[in-house]
């Protein structure tokens, strides 16, 4: 789906489809780079980062292994609970292993935090992290982030893996939503 397919719903594109896909090559150029000594397992937190992953690992030259996480912090509203649920472990043992976590959008940081130092616990050789979207307040988070795809404004954004109630993940494009579509 384009933005132009669900025009009375968008206030405003962000980034097209084409953008999004260029900054993708360019990180996945940079991750190929780092990890050339080292094999790398990519740990995509759902449901937001599938449309990442996808893109990312398939730009990449080089090999990579994939697992899942599922985190919780949202519910149906546009503002975060503040309360991170579980909802799916990995399947692999990364103890050992170049884990580089694949987020889909950092906004206070909340959920980022308690996923590295869930993972940390289990000792990996090594753990970086990349987001496709940062906003502002999530630079005032303790984590270092090595890749970011773009920061963007404070404001909810929709599109490339990122929904609304459950919409708009399928979204190429990534837009800001006219209000009475919150309404
Ligand atoms: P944080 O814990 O506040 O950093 O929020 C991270 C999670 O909230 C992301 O993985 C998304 O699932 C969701 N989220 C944060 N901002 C947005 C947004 O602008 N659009 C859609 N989902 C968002």
């Amino acid at each position: 789906m384009r933005a132009a397919d669900i025009a009375d719903d968008i206030q405003r594109v962000l980034f097209t489809d084409e953008q999004v896909q260029a900054r993708v090559a360019e990180l996945a150029a940079r991750v190929d780079a780092d990890y050339a000594e080292r094999d790398v397992l990519l740990v995509g937190v759902l449901n937001g980062a599938l449309m990442v992953m996808a893109d990312l690992s398939r730009a990449m030259s080089r090999h990579c292994a994939m697992d899942w996480m599922a985190v919780s912090s949202y519910g149906s509203g546009t503002r975060s609970s503040g309360v991170v649920r579980f909802l799916k472990d990995l399947t692999v043992d990364i103890e050992g292993r170049h884990v580089l976590v694949v987020e889909d959008i950092i906004d206070t940081g909340l959920t980022l935090s308690y996923l590295v130092s869930n993972l940390r616990s289990r000792q990996p050789a090594s753990l970086n992290i990349l987001t496709m979207f940062r906003k502002p307040d999530a630079a005032t988070t303790e984590v270092e982030v090595k890749y970011v795809g773009f920061d963007i404004p404070n404001e909810f954004v929709v599109g490339y893996g990122l929904d609304f109630a459950g919409h708009y993940r399928n979204l190429r494009d990534v837009v800001t939503l006219a209000p009475h579509v919150y309404s």
